[in-house]
C-alpha cells in the first residue's frame, strides 16, 4: 500500500504509546480513523487532539478481550466510513515473575487481551476487508498484528507475555498464509517491537476489576515489573520512530517488522538451539536488559 489519504485504518489501544503514535502517523498522512481503547478518558484525548489537527477520527471505548465489543467497533466503522483500509491490533498487557507464580486471572487477562483482542479484530475486519477487494480491484487492505521480539525469544519472567506474543506472531503468520489464497489485495504483518519507552509498565490501570489478583506480588514478580519497567524506559526508540518505520514496512508490503533489528542474534540463537536440538540457553551478554532482568530474579530467590 503506497498511498494513505483518505483512507481508513483502525487502531486498538490507541489512547496510549504505540497505538496513539500509530494514529497520529496516521492522521499525518491524512487517513480517516477509527480509535478504540478501553480507557474512555485517554482515548478521548487522543480523539480531541487529533480533531483540533483537523483530523476525521471517530473514538469508541472497546475492550478488545470482548468480541460482540470488537464487532460493535467493526459495524460503527462501516458505518462511518465505509470500508477499512488498514486494521492495527495493538492493545496489550503484560505481567512477569516466575510462570507458577502468575494466577488464572494474569492468564485470563493476557491472553485475553493480547491473544483473543486479535483474534476478535481479525475476525471482525477481515470479511469485510476482503468484500471491498472483490468490489473495487484499486481495494488495498493491510491487517498489523501488534506482537513483540518477546514473541521470537523466551527468557525467564516473562512467560505469560510471552506465550501470548508467541501466539500472535503465529497468529500473524496463519492469517498471511490464508489471505495468500483467498485475495491479492489483502495482507498480513506483525509487528514485533523491542523496548520503547510507553505506558505499558503501567497497564494495571486497564485491568478489569474481575480479574485483579487478591494476593500481593511475590518478590520475584516485583523483581520482574521493575525490570521490565526500567527497560521500557530505557528502551532506544521512540514510539513514533517505530510507528513511522510501520507505515515504512506496509509501504514496502513487509510481513515482519522489526524496529529493533539488534535484538534478531536472540532469535537466531533460539532458532539455532531448535534445530540443533540443544538445551536453549539464553546469550545473556548479547542483551543487559535480559542479564537486569535475570540477575533480579536471582536476587529476589536469594532474598
Ligand atoms: N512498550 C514496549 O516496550 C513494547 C514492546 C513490544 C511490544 N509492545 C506491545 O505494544 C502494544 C502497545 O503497548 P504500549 O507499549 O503502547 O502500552 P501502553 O500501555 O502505553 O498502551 C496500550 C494501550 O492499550 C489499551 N488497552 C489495554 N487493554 C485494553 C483492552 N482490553 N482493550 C482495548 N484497549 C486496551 C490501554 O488502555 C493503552 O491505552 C502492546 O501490544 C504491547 O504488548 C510494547
Amino acid at each position: 500500500m503506497n498511498h494513505f489519504k483518505d483512507r481508513v485504518a483502525v487502531v486498538t489501544g490507541a489512547g496510549s504509546g504505540l497505538g496513539k503514535a500509530l494514529a497520529e502517523a496516521a492522521a499525518r498522512r491524512r487517513m480517516r480513523l477509527v480509535l478504540a481503547d478501553v480507557q474512555a478518558d485517554a482515548l478521548d484525548r487522543i480523539v480531541q487532539s487529533l480533531r483540533a489537527q483537523g483530523a476525521e477520527v471517530t473514538g469508541m471505548a472497546v475492550d478488545v478481550a470482548d468480541a460482540s465489543a470488537v464487532q460493535m467497533l467493526a459495524d460503527q466503522a462501516q458505518r462511518d466510513f465505509g470500508v477499512v483500509n488498514l486494521v492495527f491490533n495493538n492493545a496489550g498487557v503484560t505481567s512477569g515473575g516466575p510462570i507458577w507464580q502468575n494466577s488464572a486471572k494474569d492468564w485470563d487477562w493476557l491472553l485475553g487481551v493480547n491473544l483473543r483482542g486479535v483474534a476478535n479484530g481479525i475476525r471482525s475486519f477481515t470479511p469485510g476487508m476482503l468484500a471491498a477487494a472483490a468490489a473495487d480491484p484499486s481495494y488495498e487492505g493491510f491487517i498489523v498484528n501488534t506482537a513483540s521480539m518477546a514473541g521470537l525469544i523466551t527468557a525467564p519472567g516473562m512467560g505469560i507475555y510471552s506465550v501470548t506474543k508467541h501466539a500472535v506472531v503465529a497468529l500473524s503468520e496463519c492469517l498471511h498464509h490464508d489471505l495468500q489464497l483467498a485475495s491479492t489485495q489483502v495482507h498480513a504483518a506483525v509487528l514485533c517491537p523491542s523496548y520503547v519507552p510507553t505506558e505499558i509498565g503501567q497497564c494495571e490501570r486497564s485491568r478489569p476489576a474481575h480479574l485483579v489478583n487478591t494476593e500481593p506480588l511475590t518478590k520475584a514478580q516485583l523483581a520482574s515489573r521493575a525490570a521490565a519497567q526500567q527497560a521500557v524506559q530505557q528502551g532506544g526508540i521512540s514510539a513514533d520512530s517505530v510507528a513511522d518505520l510501520t507505515f515504512r514496512a506496509i509501504e514496502e508490503r513487509r510481513f515482519y517488522i522489526f524496529p529493533s533489528p539488534e535484538t534478531l542474534p536472540l532469535v537466531k540463537s533460539r532458532f539455532d538451539h531448535v534445530i540443533q536440538q540443544t538445551v536453549p540457553e539464553l546469550p545473556y551478554d548479547l542483551f543487559p536488559a535480559l542479564k537486569d532482568r535475570r540477575d533480579r530474579l536471582l536476587a529476589a530467590a536469594a532474598q
